[in-house]
């Protein structure tokens, strides 16, 4: 089984994520490290332990970790998204259980360290933990197995101005740090999880498979439902996060292009992750640093039923 550590904040779709990898015989998460993001890094903590017991699964660690960007201001949160308590409104539920004592760069560290070439980095949310692990470590860069981000949009708009995603635009300075470590990274952005659409057809689906993780994943999806189909003719939305797992089990589900990834820090264009294809580089910094592996595509059809498969 693949040994992962997701880097998460949540965060509706982060829950429908978490939930997919505790389910899935092919995944042994190795913890939940939090970062802010969709809601500040103590509700972050709190909600991944809240996940974690509802799921059995406190013998997973949670951690928290970074509150706000390496630079610049400080966030200012997603709640009409994801509501008030991350959750869709539901009720802030505190947890019963403890955190891990260590701040989250610290644990991936100290993870990367015992098991190296064999942990997947996992990061659904902004990039900050995993850009403070590099500085504080730098030799792990060439011990994670791989980092899978959901994050950035390579040929479609953004989500929080008009070329920024939200993930990439919390924190682009990390954001730029980690994709120039000579690392194997795959960037999953809006280009493949905007095309995505889940509606209540399938998320009573979800709930029937399996009533307790499912059934939560329905009654948060409701608020996550509004918040997406403004401005639409159909009630849908879209679990961005939950994509990086699908593409570290079933790469082949996937279109990508290998490109180089720069990340724009400027107010204007925040957050844009501008992607330079293979060959077409002309001058620096084009024609240095790693390939990224961007995704562009996805089979929407295998996706939606290996999730009906996984929350049965
Ligand atoms: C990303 O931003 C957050 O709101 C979601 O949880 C996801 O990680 C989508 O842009
Ligand atoms: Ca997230």
């Amino acid at each position: 089984s693949e040994k992962i550590i997701i880097d998460t904040d949540p965060g509706i779709d982060d829950a429908m994520a978490i939930f997919f990898a505790f389910q899935h015989p092919d995944f042994d998460v190795l913890g939940l490290t939090t970062v802010f993001g969709n809601v500040p890094v103590e509700m972050s903590a709190n909600n991944a332990l809240v996940l974690c017991e509802m799921a059995e699964r406190s013998d997973v660690p949670v951690t928290m970790g970074m509150s706000r960007p390496l630079i610049g201001r400080a966030s200012t949160y997603a709640h009409f998204v994801h509501g008030d308590d991350g959750f869709g409104n539901t009720g802030y539920i505190p947890a019963k259980t403890e955190l891990d004592g260590r701040n989250s760069p610290q644990f991936i560290v100290d993870m990367v360290n015992k098991y190296p070439g064999e942990i997947s980095l996992v990061p659904i949310g902004p990039l900050t933990n995993i850009a403070m692990a590099v500085r504080l470590d730098p030799s792990i860069v060439s011990k994670v197995k791989r980092v899978v981000i959901m994050g950035g949009a390579a040929y479609v708009p953004g989500n929080v101005n008009p070329v920024g995603e939200a993930n990439i635009w919390n924190d682009p300075w990390s954001a730029q740090i980690v994709f120039e470590q000579d690392w194997d990274v795959t960037m999953i952005g809006l280009d493949i999880t905007n095309k995505l659409r889940y509606n209540q057809e399938f998320l009573d689906e979800l709930e029937k498979g399996n009533s307790k993780l499912g059934g939560f994943v329905n009654r948060i999806s409701q608020f996550y439902m509004d918040f997406y189909s403004k401005g639409q003719t159909t009630r849908d939305c879209r679990f961005h996060d939950v994509m990086t797992l699908v593409y570290i089990l079933h790469p082949e589900w996937f279109e990508t292009m290998k490109a180089k990834v720069m990340v724009s820090c400027e107010d204007m264009t925040r957050g844009h992750t501008i992607c330079g294809p293979e060959g077409k580089g002309i001058s620096e910094p084009w024609t240095s640093g790693p390939y990224v592996n961007v995704g562009l595509n996805a089979d929407e059809q295998k996706i939606s039923d290996l999730f009906k498969k996984v929350y049965a």
